[in-house]
């Protein structure tokens, strides 16, 4: 086995599903074994198996990344199964209905920032001492764009996202004395069901076409393009590899140059 991360072991929330699956997926295409968590069994044991048809060892931990306690045994059991831990991403996450400010109740924002941020942090709080303990590790924690500015009817979100960057920035500079990075990831719409349905949701609330959304979304970004999975995954290798050793407390937006 060649490659950067070659015998390194990860462990990727929200990698049931969706974005945290295909960097799931691509750290153990580039040589690592892959640690799956999510709530979802059936679409876990799926991922695994994925995994495993790729040549890496893995294993899926059912967990909630809102609970405390799920966390903590998450880490501890994946700690038994592999002996280490070289690289947390955090990649699980919810988004909200379309709706302005003033239709969010205390539910949706409890229900938003208990997964985006406070999941985050029980990741970090899981993992971080042992990453501490052998003074070398890697987290990267997906973010978005729309923590890089206001966006109506999407504002709950929107902050969860902001929240999330001061939760990392500051932890960088909390282990960077051990040997620990801590980045962002902040994609644009990713192709994909998630997107399809929030562009759905806006033609139907605005009455035009799927197209029309679409095409007014990538006419925002200076490639007039949506970005994928693998510009996600491309990104992540980077920070968790070679190149990224001396790059922490950062966020790197990959957006097709919508934020710019
Ligand atoms: N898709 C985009 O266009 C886009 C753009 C910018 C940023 N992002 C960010 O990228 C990340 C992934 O988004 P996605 O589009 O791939 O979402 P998705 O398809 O809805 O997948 C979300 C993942 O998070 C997991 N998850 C949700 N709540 C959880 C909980 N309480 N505990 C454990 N796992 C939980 C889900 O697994 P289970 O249901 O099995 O628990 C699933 O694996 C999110 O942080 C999102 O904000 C996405």
């Amino acid at each position: 086995m060649t490659g950067e991360i070659a015998g390194q072991v990860a462990l990727v929330t929200g990698a049931t599903r969706g974005l945290g699956r295909e960097l799931a997926l691509a750290l153990a295409e580039a040589g690592a074994d892959v640690a799956i968590l999510g709530r979802g069994a059936e679409d876990g044991e799926s991922a695994a198996a994925e995994v495993r048809a790729i040549g890496r060892d893995t294993l899926f931990v059912a967990a909630d990344v809102a609970s405390q306690g799920d966390m903590d045994a998450a880490a501890t059991h994946v700690l038994e199964r592999f002996g280490k831990i070289d690289i947390l991403v955090c990649a699980a996450g919810v988004g909200l209905p379309r709706q302005p400010v003033w239709e969010s109740d205390a539910d949706d924002f409890r229900r938003c920032f208990d997964v985006n941020v406070l999941g985050v942090m029980l990741a970090l709080r899981a993992v971080l001492p042992r990453m501490i303990a052998r003074k070398s590790g890697r987290v990267v924690a997906i973010g978005g764009s729309y923590g890089h500015k206001g966006v109506a009817n999407f504002g709950v979100y929107a902050a969860s996202k902001w929240a999330l960057r001061g939760l990392v920035k500051s932890t960088a500079l909390e282990v960077g004395a051990h040997g620990v990075t801590a980045n962002l990831i902040s994609p644009g719409g990713v192709e994909g069901d998630r997107l399809r349905r929030q562009f759905q949701a806006s033609a139907d609330a605005n009455g035009e076409a799927f197209e029309a959304v679409l095409d007014r979304f990538v006419a925002g970004s200076a490639l007039r393009r949506l970005v994928t999975g693998g510009d996600i995954a491309a990104a992540l290798l980077h920070l968790v590899g070679e190149g990224g050793r001396n790059v922490t407390g950062q966020d790197l937006i990959v957006d097709a140059g919508t934020i710019v």
